[in-house]
């Protein structure tokens, strides 16, 4: 099979490091990086890229048929905090690229989706801890809400029209190279920017707000994973849950302080936390683990050191 992958949302904090993981497994030239706008130089200059608005159906069937795309990753999406912000933009965007994906499924112009979860789809009434893949789900946020339905539609087009589409509910990720935009998890990228350059840091959300989280090494290793499983081995067609540490500002701040022993920390909560509190703090993955094999490397020790390394640099 002749596989061509398109990327929507390639500049993103997850679009960029999937691009380059892609493009060196496959090959460059069958890896088509899109985005609303251009992305850094480093991503524009590693292989082909087109300007694509996601929630334009027929902008992304003409980009699919020029470039004779076998499979889709979906990545463009508007984030918890920056949703809580302009909701119905937030849903517009969530909702309308899923359904572009999905139709284009549906019309076999595309063979394979990968769409992207989060742990926001489970509300204030989820068991916090250890969350199972099937409980309670009543996300009290825009972000959450769209990717609840998501799930929904993603299982739905399954069933009924044979998709084959694949998703994972993504925790909070980590990452030095692209700075992830308007999530309620991202003062854990912005903590070590901060501890770096000014030996401390206000945290939006308080000293014990632990939630589950991943460095993108292990989030990149579970997209391709879950994309490559031979699809017998995928059964849940909603979203898998996807487990790998759990912390609060506080653990990484005196894993910060491991390193840097002048750091110190502040926590002045704002709007962000009501999202953090109506989130799981740790997630049981068990099926992703049993069904295609899923496993994490990093814990938070091993990321404060790469983050640290790499940020220095
Ligand atoms: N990390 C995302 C956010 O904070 C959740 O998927 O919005």
């Amino acid at each position: 099979m002749k596989k061509r992958i398109l990327i929507v949302g390639a500049c993103g904090q997850i679009g960029t490091e999937l691009t380059t993981e892609l493009r060196s497994r496959f090959g460059s030239h069958k890896v088509i990086a899109s985005d609303i706008r251009e992305g850094s130089e480093e991503l524009m200059r590693s292989g082909p890229f087109e300007i694509l608005d996601a929630t334009d159906y027929y902008a992304m069937e003409d980009l699919v048929m020029r470039h004779e795309i076998t499979e889709v990753y979906l990545m463009a999406a508007m984030l918890s905090a920056t949703a809580e912000k302009f909701p119905l933009k937030a849903w517009n965007l969530n909702m309308n690229s899923l359904f572009n994906v999905l139709n284009l499924a549906k019309e076999k112009k595309i063979e394979k989706i990968f769409w992207p979860s989060s742990i926001a789809v489970f509300g204030g009434t989820t068991p916090k801890k250890d969350t199972p893949q099937r409980t309670i789900m009543e996300p009290s946020t825009a972000y959450g809400i769209s990717k609840q339905t998501g799930e929904r539609w993603c299982e739905y087009y399954h069933h009924k029209y044979g998709v084959d589409v694949r998703s994972i509910r993504y925790p909070g990720l980590i990452s030095y190279k692209t700075l992830p935009g308007g999530g309620t998890t991202d003062y854990a990228v912005d903590i070590f920017h901060k501890a770096i350059k000014h030996n401390r840091y206000v945290s939006f959300l308080s000293a014990e707000t632990t939630l589950p989280m991943m460095y993108m090494d292990d989030a990149i290793k579970a997209t391709i994973g879950i994309m490559q499983a031979p699809a017998g081995q995928i059964k849940i067609r909603s979203s898998y849950n996807l487990g790998a540490i759990s912390f609060s500002p506080k653990d990484i701040s005196e894993s910060i302080q491991e390193h840097l022993p002048e750091f110190r920390m502040e926590y002045k909560p704002d709007f962000r936390q009501a999202i953090a509190d109506s989130w799981p703090q740790s997630i049981d993955d068990s099926e992703a683990r049993d069904d295609w094999g899923w496993a994490h490397e990093y814990d938070l020790e091993a990321t404060t050191r790469i983050m640290l390394e790499n940020l220095s640099n």
